[in-house]
């Protein structure tokens, strides 16, 4: 039987699109036999890092206290008094530190393949951004613990941003919602923490994968030494 409008599920008439080409689109795409090894797929490690983050990042975001006299208190109550807090922490925590090694790692595979190469400059541009991005998030999630080491490594991380020629003394003094630590500094590294960085990280990451798929990922190393050897020797004949 031909099918009609009327005989279309409910889904197909409310969102009259081609389920089957989307699929096609997502993850029917043709890869290169070396993307089978681990080294050459890392890029989907820190993403799937990021999606646990986010997750387990609002579960710890309700009881979190952005403030001076409460920060530090508030993560013990998520350690010892919450129904499985630390466990939350503790995949936060392990989340963000293999998210950190993984984007090194995934950096340094694609340096040392070339595949930063003309025409996926903006690629590695926009992977460049990201490791950026990603150590900020991690150096504002270990200030919000709010221990010694925690309230140091603001003080040092505002310092190095006020070193920043002409706009540093700005970035800083943004940082820190005034001349000095205080209370706004906790709370804009909050802020920065659990919003700003996390959502221009997912627009990184859609604009990262949006160039990766037009240009399809590179060939392997080995086979593009073989094809510029093949057209040297051309060129030579
Ligand atoms: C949150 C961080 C990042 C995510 C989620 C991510 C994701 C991905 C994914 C899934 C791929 C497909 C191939 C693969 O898995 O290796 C890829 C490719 C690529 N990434 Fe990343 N990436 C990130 C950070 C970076 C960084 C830090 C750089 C470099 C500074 C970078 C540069 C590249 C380049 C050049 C490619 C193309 C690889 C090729 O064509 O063989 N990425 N990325
Ligand atoms: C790229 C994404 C993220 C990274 C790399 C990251 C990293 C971190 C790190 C390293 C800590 C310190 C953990 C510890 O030693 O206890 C932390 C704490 C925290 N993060 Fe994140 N985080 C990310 C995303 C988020 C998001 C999206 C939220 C909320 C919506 C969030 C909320 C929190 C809160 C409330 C804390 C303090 C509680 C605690 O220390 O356990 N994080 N984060």
């Amino acid at each position: 039987m031909e099918e009609t409008k009327e005989t279309k599920g409910w889904i197909d008439q409310t969102l009259p699109v081609d389920w089957g080409k989307v699929k096609e689109d997502l993850v029917g795409e043709i890869l290169p036999a070396h993307m089978k090894y681990w080294w050459y797929c890392l890029g989907g490690a820190p993403a799937l890092m990021f999606l646990v983050l986010i997750v387990t990042g609002f579960l710890l975001a309700f009881y979190y206290v952005p403030h001076p006299s409460q920060a530090y208190e508030s993560v013990g109550r998520i350690t010892n008094d919450i129904r499985f807090g630390w466990w939350v922490r503790a995949i936060h925590h392990w989340a963000a530190e293999i998210m950190v090694v993984t984007v090194a790692l995934h950096a340094i595979r694609t340096f040392a393949t070339g595949a930063f190469r003309h025409p996926r400059e903006l690629c590695w541009v926009s992977g460049a951004i990201l490791l950026l991005l990603t150590l900020g998030t991690a150096f504002t999630g270990y200030s919000l613990v709010y221990t010694q080491q925690s309230y140091w490594a603001m003080t040092i991380g505002t310092q190095i941003a006020s070193k920043v020629p002409l706009i540093g003394p700005t970035i800083s003094r943004f940082m820190m919602g005034g001349e000095t630590i205080g209370p706004y500094t906790l709370n804009r590294f909050f802020v920065l923490h659990a919003a700003i960085l996390p959502t221009v990280i997912f627009l990184m990451i859609v604009i990262h994968i949006i160039i990766l798929r037009i240009h399809g990922v590179s060939e392997h190393l080995v086979g593009i030494q073989r094809e510029v050897i093949k057209g040297l020797s051309r060129g030579d004949e």
